[in-house]
Protein backbone atom coordinates (compact mmCIF):
# COMPACT_ATOMS: atom_id res chain seq x y z
CA UNK A 1 0.00 0.00 0.00
CA UNK A 2 1.46 3.17 -1.05
CA UNK A 3 1.77 5.65 2.48
CA UNK A 4 -1.43 7.64 1.66
CA UNK A 5 -4.22 6.81 -0.53
CA UNK A 6 -3.38 8.21 -3.96
CA UNK A 7 -6.15 10.33 -5.94
CA UNK A 8 -6.47 10.60 -9.83
CA UNK A 9 -9.32 12.67 -10.77
CA UNK A 10 -10.74 12.01 -13.87
CA UNK A 11 -9.93 14.30 -17.29
CA UNK A 12 -13.00 12.77 -18.62
CA UNK A 13 -15.34 14.60 -16.70
CA UNK A 14 -13.15 18.58 -17.30
CA UNK A 15 -13.72 21.21 -19.79
CA UNK A 16 -12.23 19.77 -22.61
CA UNK A 17 -12.13 23.25 -24.27
CA UNK A 18 -9.56 24.33 -21.17
CA UNK A 19 -7.60 21.19 -20.58
CA UNK A 20 -4.48 23.21 -19.29
CA UNK A 21 -6.39 24.89 -16.82
CA UNK A 22 -8.25 21.83 -15.67
CA UNK A 23 -5.15 20.07 -15.29
CA UNK A 24 -3.84 22.82 -13.21
CA UNK A 25 -7.26 22.69 -11.02
CA UNK A 26 -5.99 19.73 -9.67
CA UNK A 27 -2.14 19.91 -9.02
CA UNK A 28 -3.02 18.67 -5.45
CA UNK A 29 -3.95 15.32 -6.80
CA UNK A 30 -1.60 12.33 -7.05
CA UNK A 31 -2.10 10.92 -10.66
CA UNK A 32 -4.33 12.69 -13.32
CA UNK A 33 -6.65 10.34 -15.16
CA UNK A 34 -6.69 9.72 -18.39
CA UNK A 35 -9.37 8.25 -20.56
CA UNK A 36 -8.94 7.13 -23.99
CA UNK A 37 -11.85 5.78 -25.56
CA UNK A 38 -11.85 4.38 -29.37
CA UNK A 39 -15.48 4.11 -30.24
CA UNK A 40 -15.10 0.57 -30.84
CA UNK A 41 -13.95 -1.35 -27.54
CA UNK A 42 -16.06 0.75 -25.74
CA UNK A 43 -19.32 3.00 -27.35
CA UNK A 44 -17.91 6.15 -26.71
CA UNK A 45 -14.98 8.90 -28.35
CA UNK A 46 -12.67 10.90 -26.32
CA UNK A 47 -8.83 11.55 -26.90
CA UNK A 48 -5.66 10.09 -28.42
CA UNK A 49 -1.60 10.46 -28.37
CA UNK A 50 -2.06 13.96 -29.31
CA UNK A 51 -3.85 15.25 -26.75
CA UNK A 52 -1.82 13.28 -24.33
CA UNK A 53 1.04 14.72 -25.22
CA UNK A 54 -0.57 18.21 -25.03
CA UNK A 55 -1.79 17.51 -21.71
CA UNK A 56 1.56 15.33 -20.25
CA UNK A 57 3.70 18.93 -21.11
CA UNK A 58 1.61 20.96 -19.03
CA UNK A 59 0.18 18.60 -16.10
CA UNK A 60 1.63 19.69 -12.94
CA UNK A 61 0.68 15.68 -11.83
CA UNK A 62 1.64 11.91 -13.40
CA UNK A 63 -0.50 10.83 -16.41
CA UNK A 64 -2.32 7.57 -15.41
CA UNK A 65 -3.68 6.66 -19.00
CA UNK A 66 -6.50 3.94 -19.13
CA UNK A 67 -6.57 2.91 -22.74
CA UNK A 68 -10.49 1.82 -23.53
CA UNK A 69 -9.29 0.85 -27.01
CA UNK A 70 -9.05 -2.32 -29.24
CA UNK A 71 -5.63 -3.06 -29.70
CA UNK A 72 -3.87 -2.58 -27.14
CA UNK A 73 -0.55 -4.03 -27.99
CA UNK A 74 -0.31 -1.66 -31.28
CA UNK A 75 -1.12 1.54 -29.02
CA UNK A 76 -0.15 1.28 -25.29
CA UNK A 77 3.48 1.60 -25.30
CA UNK A 78 2.99 4.97 -27.71
CA UNK A 79 1.06 6.78 -24.02
CA UNK A 80 4.32 5.01 -22.37
CA UNK A 81 7.25 7.14 -24.31
CA UNK A 82 5.14 9.83 -24.22
CA UNK A 83 6.00 9.90 -20.32
CA UNK A 84 3.12 8.63 -18.99
CA UNK A 85 3.37 7.25 -14.90
CA UNK A 86 1.07 4.17 -15.38
CA UNK A 87 -0.50 3.13 -18.49
CA UNK A 88 -3.47 0.32 -18.60
CA UNK A 89 -5.04 -1.51 -21.20
CA UNK A 90 -8.09 -3.82 -20.69
CA UNK A 91 -7.97 -7.47 -20.44
CA UNK A 92 -10.34 -8.38 -22.50
CA UNK A 93 -8.78 -6.42 -25.50
CA UNK A 94 -5.45 -8.47 -25.74
CA UNK A 95 -5.68 -10.54 -28.74
CA UNK A 96 -1.91 -11.79 -27.48
CA UNK A 97 -0.41 -12.39 -23.72
CA UNK A 98 -0.75 -9.34 -21.78
CA UNK A 99 2.29 -9.69 -20.14
CA UNK A 100 3.78 -8.95 -23.77
CA UNK A 101 2.25 -5.69 -23.37
CA UNK A 102 3.51 -5.50 -19.96
CA UNK A 103 7.05 -5.70 -20.75
CA UNK A 104 6.48 -3.36 -23.58
CA UNK A 105 5.35 -0.69 -20.64
CA UNK A 106 7.91 -1.16 -18.65
CA UNK A 107 11.17 -1.36 -21.28
CA UNK A 108 9.08 2.62 -22.31
CA UNK A 109 9.17 3.81 -18.91
CA UNK A 110 6.08 2.89 -17.47
CA UNK A 111 4.13 1.17 -15.02
CA UNK A 112 2.03 -1.13 -16.39
CA UNK A 113 -1.65 -1.85 -15.52
CA UNK A 114 -4.35 -4.41 -16.25
CA UNK A 115 -8.10 -3.27 -16.21
CA UNK A 116 -10.65 -5.69 -15.65
CA UNK A 117 -14.74 -4.81 -16.32
CA UNK A 118 -17.00 -5.66 -13.99
CA UNK A 119 -18.18 -9.20 -15.18
CA UNK A 120 -13.95 -10.26 -15.86
CA UNK A 121 -12.99 -12.44 -13.33
CA UNK A 122 -9.67 -11.81 -11.76
CA UNK A 123 -9.13 -15.44 -11.33
CA UNK A 124 -8.20 -15.80 -15.08
CA UNK A 125 -5.21 -13.92 -14.86
CA UNK A 126 -3.85 -14.72 -11.99
CA UNK A 127 -0.73 -15.78 -14.45
CA UNK A 128 -0.07 -12.50 -16.15
CA UNK A 129 -0.54 -10.25 -12.98
CA UNK A 130 3.04 -10.82 -11.85
CA UNK A 131 4.05 -8.85 -14.54
CA UNK A 132 2.09 -5.71 -14.00
CA UNK A 133 2.19 -2.85 -12.13
CA UNK A 134 -1.21 -1.94 -11.30
CA UNK A 135 -4.75 -3.14 -11.42
CA UNK A 136 -7.71 -1.36 -12.66
CA UNK A 137 -11.24 -2.97 -11.44
CA UNK A 138 -14.01 -1.06 -12.98
CA UNK A 139 -16.63 -0.63 -10.64
CA UNK A 140 -18.75 0.86 -13.55
CA UNK A 141 -19.06 -0.36 -17.00
CA UNK A 142 -16.52 1.38 -18.91
CA UNK A 143 -17.20 4.36 -21.59
CA UNK A 144 -18.58 7.40 -19.23
CA UNK A 145 -18.28 9.12 -16.78
CA UNK A 146 -21.03 9.78 -14.38
CA UNK A 147 -22.29 6.64 -13.78
CA UNK A 148 -23.54 4.51 -10.41
CA UNK A 149 -20.50 2.65 -8.08
CA UNK A 150 -20.91 -1.11 -8.52
CA UNK A 151 -20.83 -2.76 -5.11
CA UNK A 152 -20.73 -6.53 -6.73
CA UNK A 153 -17.06 -5.41 -8.02
CA UNK A 154 -15.54 -5.37 -4.22
CA UNK A 155 -15.43 -9.21 -3.70
CA UNK A 156 -12.37 -8.60 -6.68
CA UNK A 157 -10.99 -5.20 -4.53
CA UNK A 158 -10.97 -7.93 -1.51
CA UNK A 159 -9.11 -10.39 -3.10
CA UNK A 160 -7.09 -8.70 -4.97
CA UNK A 161 -5.60 -6.57 -1.90
CA UNK A 162 -5.38 -10.29 -0.31
CA UNK A 163 -3.14 -11.06 -3.18
CA UNK A 164 -0.93 -8.39 -2.82
CA UNK A 165 -0.91 -8.49 1.08
CA UNK A 166 0.37 -12.62 1.47
CA UNK A 167 2.91 -11.36 -1.22
CA UNK A 168 1.79 -13.63 -4.48
CA UNK A 169 1.02 -10.02 -6.21
CA UNK A 170 3.11 -6.86 -6.37
CA UNK A 171 0.87 -4.40 -7.49
CA UNK A 172 -1.52 -0.90 -6.52
CA UNK A 173 -5.13 -1.95 -6.79
CA UNK A 174 -7.18 1.04 -8.33
CA UNK A 175 -10.92 1.30 -8.94
CA UNK A 176 -12.41 3.30 -11.39
CA UNK A 177 -16.17 4.46 -11.92
CA UNK A 178 -18.74 6.15 -9.45
CA UNK A 179 -15.98 6.98 -6.90
CA UNK A 180 -17.25 9.60 -4.88
CA UNK A 181 -17.93 10.77 -0.85
CA UNK A 182 -20.47 7.97 -1.03
CA UNK A 183 -18.94 5.38 -2.34
CA UNK A 184 -14.84 5.86 -1.53
CA UNK A 185 -14.89 4.35 2.17
CA UNK A 186 -16.23 1.26 1.09
CA UNK A 187 -13.90 0.90 -2.21
CA UNK A 188 -10.99 1.69 0.36
CA UNK A 189 -12.20 -0.43 3.37
CA UNK A 190 -12.24 -3.51 0.39
CA UNK A 191 -8.31 -2.62 0.40
CA UNK A 192 -7.88 -0.06 -3.26
CA UNK A 193 -4.51 1.93 -3.14
CA UNK A 194 -5.77 4.40 -6.08
CA UNK A 195 -9.15 5.91 -6.68
CA UNK A 196 -9.92 7.79 -9.76
CA UNK A 197 -12.63 10.33 -9.47
CA UNK A 198 -14.53 12.01 -12.07
CA UNK A 199 -17.51 13.78 -11.60
CA UNK A 200 -16.87 14.22 -7.66
CA UNK A 201 -13.59 16.29 -8.43
CA UNK A 202 -15.03 18.03 -11.65
CA UNK A 203 -18.44 18.33 -10.74
CA UNK A 204 -17.13 19.66 -7.10
CA UNK A 205 -17.04 23.69 -6.95
CA UNK A 206 -13.60 23.61 -5.49
CA UNK A 207 -12.08 20.63 -6.88
CA UNK A 208 -8.84 20.85 -4.63
CA UNK A 209 -10.94 20.50 -1.33
CA UNK A 210 -13.10 17.52 -2.89
CA UNK A 211 -9.65 15.49 -3.69
CA UNK A 212 -8.74 16.86 0.06
CA UNK A 213 -11.73 14.98 1.79
CA UNK A 214 -11.65 12.00 -0.56
CA UNK A 215 -7.96 11.37 0.29
CA UNK A 216 -9.40 11.56 3.79
CA UNK A 217 -12.28 9.68 3.43
CA UNK A 218 -10.19 6.42 2.15
CA UNK A 219 -7.40 7.15 4.62
CA UNK A 220 -9.69 6.72 7.60
CA UNK A 221 -11.10 3.66 5.75
CA UNK A 222 -8.04 2.10 6.03
CA UNK A 223 -7.54 2.29 9.51
CA UNK A 224 -10.93 0.66 10.19
C1 LIG B 1 -15.31 5.39 -17.34
C2 LIG B 1 -13.94 5.96 -17.09
C3 LIG B 1 -13.80 6.61 -15.78
C4 LIG B 1 -14.66 7.84 -15.59
C5 LIG B 1 -15.05 7.91 -14.15
O1 LIG B 1 -15.26 4.54 -18.42
O2 LIG B 1 -12.97 4.94 -17.15
O3 LIG B 1 -12.44 6.95 -15.53
O4 LIG B 1 -14.02 9.03 -15.93
O5 LIG B 1 -15.97 8.92 -13.97
P1 LIG B 1 -16.85 9.02 -12.63
O6 LIG B 1 -15.89 9.19 -11.51
O7 LIG B 1 -17.69 10.22 -12.87
O8 LIG B 1 -17.61 7.75 -12.53
ZN1 LIG C 1 -10.94 5.44 -16.46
Amino acid sequence: MPRSPLIAPSLLSADFARLAEEAQRVADADWLHFDVMDAHFVPNLTFGLPVMQAVQAVSPVPLDCHLMIEDPARWAPGYAEAGARNVTVHAEACTGDPRAVARDLRAAGSLAGLALKPGTPLEEYLDVLPEFDTLLVMTVEPGFGGQRFIAETLPKVRRARELVDTGHLTLLVEVDGGINADTIEQAAAAGADVFVAGSAVYGADDPARAIAGLRAQAAAAWQG
